[in-house]
């Protein structure tokens, strides 16, 4: 299992914070906020991580992170020179990933949960995790069925679908590469991953799991606030870097 996270992007909503640096390298609590997403591969025994950013803040996160070998682990840094969308990490990602199944975690994704038997015990096709949200246009959201088996998946539905938000965590077979390149542009000229979680879906291979634990896309003032306060209060303990 090889790891990616996808720490690109100018993140306008949170300027001026982020207009000399990156917003996954803003504190939350005493960390910056990458370190959480890091922590959760790292915890899951993910060794090999693919970091991709934008070109801008490339020399930053080197002089953070490194080679890797301080958090016991090897990093690979790619440049997203746009933003072009999630599922583009695994065109980019391509060489990195090679034969393995990926994990891909994004930079300001936020979790209590720990997702380490999910990642050890995984074996082929797509697993995401959904969480009840009450703000789901924000998000890729996932409609079930009585039985909760996931129907269908839909980017920032514009008519309320369901309150169940996708979070920025996607466990992928080897297949994610391939489908990642057939993924056309959507109507916010972007590579939706909600199209490769849709592609396993009809397949009938994408696994839908309950996040139980708190979750935050950090991408906004309140919900960096918000994980601020997570990281204080629940997550010391739990991290490993
Ligand atoms: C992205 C995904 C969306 C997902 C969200 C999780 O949204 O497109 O499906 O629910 O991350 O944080 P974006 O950050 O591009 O608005």
């Amino acid at each position: 299992m090889k790891g990616i996270i996808l720490s690109g992007g100018s993140a306008t909503r949170l300027r001026p914070c982020t207009k000399i640096t990156s917003k996954q390298l803003l504190p939350v609590y005493n960390r910056p906020m990458i370190y959480y997403p890091l922590n959760t591969l790292i915890k899951a025994g993910i060794k090999d991580i693919l970091i991709i950013i934008a070109p801008e803040r490339a020399g930053d996160y080197l002089n953070l992170l490194g080679s890797g070998k301080d958090f016991g682990a090897k990093f690979t840094y790619e440049v997203q020179d746009k933003p072009r969308g999630l599922a583009d990490a695994f065109i980019i990602g391509e060489n990195f990933i090679d034969e393995d199944n990926v994990t891909m975690i994004l930079g300001d994704n936020i979790f209590e949960d720990d997702f380490s038997e999910d990642i050890k015990n995984f074996k082929s096709g797509g697993k995401v995790f959904a969480k009840k949200v009450s703000d789901p246009e924000r998000f890729g959201v996932v409609k079930f069925d009585k039985n909760m088996k996931a129907e269908e998946i839909v980017e920032k539905p514009k008519e309320w679908l369901s309150d169940y938000a996708v979070t920025g965590l996607y466990i992928y077979d080897n297949r994610v590469v391939s489908a990642a390149k057939n993924v056309k542009p959507s109507d916010r000229g972007e590579l939706e991953i909600t199209d490769l979680h849709n592609w396993y879906l009809k397949k009938g291979e994408l696994d839908v799991a309950i996040v139980s634990g708190e979750w935050i896309d950090a991408g906004t003032f309140d919900s960096l606030l918000r994980a601020q306060i997570l990281a204080k209060e629940k997550l010391q303990e739990k991290l490993v870097i």
